[in-house]
């Protein structure tokens, strides 16, 4: 269905828990993800009981998120039941790759059809800085992994931060000379307590890409990317694999934005970039749930902001993006 300003809400980001077994640095607030820890998760059945609701108003596309969802035991119960709903095209997940050498071919047996894996360096030390774990070849496992059993393509996330891995984007990017990965660049946002962090640590993926340039030489554009954003997809010369740039920041995509997400204790939150959430869980108590929670994700979907406050100098504070799922 569509929004208040015309825009098709198609992909639902879906949370299945807040913790995490990192600490990025610009994810999560010192000592982990605070208040939400102790919240109450929608149970596996519960989950189904949304994607069911949200198909109904519109959503054809799902991504699991967290925290870390690999963390949560239930998670292949939670794939199987969602990769069984009619009108689901696509299930995906975002991940951090600690557990996925293991879990990779179990997920994609459940149904899951494809990864985005947090990777921010292919340099352990600052990988260690950035997150606090000496993570990096478990990482890399999970990637080839995910890479064999056909979770594919590949998909890596790098979030940019000024004084930890803002040239470490040459060797990420020159990763997709030899592999057919997509590599994309992701703008630092200011939210929940590491908002200052963020602030301070910001790099305008401009800088990214010209950096990568003086590396690879000029990028050449290929086709659009997705719907949702403004990007566009570019391959180094020769190379295999493709590059993106996500630019929340420099080039905010909220008049394309196609999505909404749900929060691990049962919230819509409509903006990534805006505190306002509306609760599913009285719903899940109705006689007929599926139904009253599809009221409300159409009523909520109609009041989805049109993008950030940012310019206005308002940043959300009410979680930290462990607790929003990216
Ligand atoms: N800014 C931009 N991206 C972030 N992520 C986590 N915190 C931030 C932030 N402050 C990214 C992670 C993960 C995705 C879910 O969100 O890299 O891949
Ligand atoms: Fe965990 Fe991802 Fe946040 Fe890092 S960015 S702490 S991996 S949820």
């Amino acid at each position: 269905m569509q929004d208040y300003f015309g825009r098709s809400i198609t992909y639902l980001r879906l949370s299945v828990t807040n913790r995490c077994n990192l600490r990025c640095r610009y994810c999560m607030p010192d000592g982990g993800a605070g208040k939400l820890a102790h919240a109450r998760l929608l149970t596996a059945d519960e989950i189904e009981q949304v994607a069911l609701a949200a198909v109904r108003v519109g959503i054809c596309k799902l991504r699991l998120t967290g925290g870390e969802p690999t963390l949560r035991p239930d998670l292949l119960e939670i794939v199987r039941r969602l990769s069984n709903i009619p009108g689901i095209e696509e299930l995906v997940m975002t991940t951090n790759g600690v557990r996925l050498a293991k879990l990779a071919a179990p997920l994609r047996e459940a149904g899951l059809r494809r990864v985005n894996i947090h990777l921010d360096s292919l340099n352990g030390a600052h990988i260690k800085a950035l997150s606090g774990s000496d993570c990096l070849e478990r990482v890399w496992e999970g990637i080839l992994a995910a890479e064999q059993v056909g979770l594919s393509p590949i998909k890596l996330n790098v979030v940019v931060v000024h004084g930890y891995n803002e040239t470490d984007v040459v060797e990420m990017a020159q990763l997709t000379l030899q592999r057919p990965w997509h590599v994309r660049f992701i703008e630092l946002m200011p939210l929940g307590k590491p908002a200052q962090f963020a602030l301070e640590h910001y790099v305008a993926n401009q800088e990214t890409r010209a950096r990568i340039e003086r590396a690879w030489g000029p990028l050449v554009a290929e086709q659009e990317a997705g719907t949702d954003r403004d990007t566009y997809r570019y391959r180094l010369a020769g190379g295999k694999g493709s590059l993106e740039f996500i630019s929340p920041i420099s080039h905010a995509y909220c008049h394309r934005c196609n999505h909404i997400r749900v929060t691990a204790d049962g919230r819509i939150r409509l903006c990534l970039l805006q505190d306002e959430e509306w609760d599913l869980r009285p719903r899940l108590r109705a006689d007929d749930p599926v139904d009253a929670l599809a009221d409300l994700f159409s009523r909520a979907i109609q009041c989805k902001p049109y993008g950030s406050m940012l310019a206005q100098g308002i940043f959300p504070t009410s979680r930290p993006m462990a607790g929003i799922g990216g």
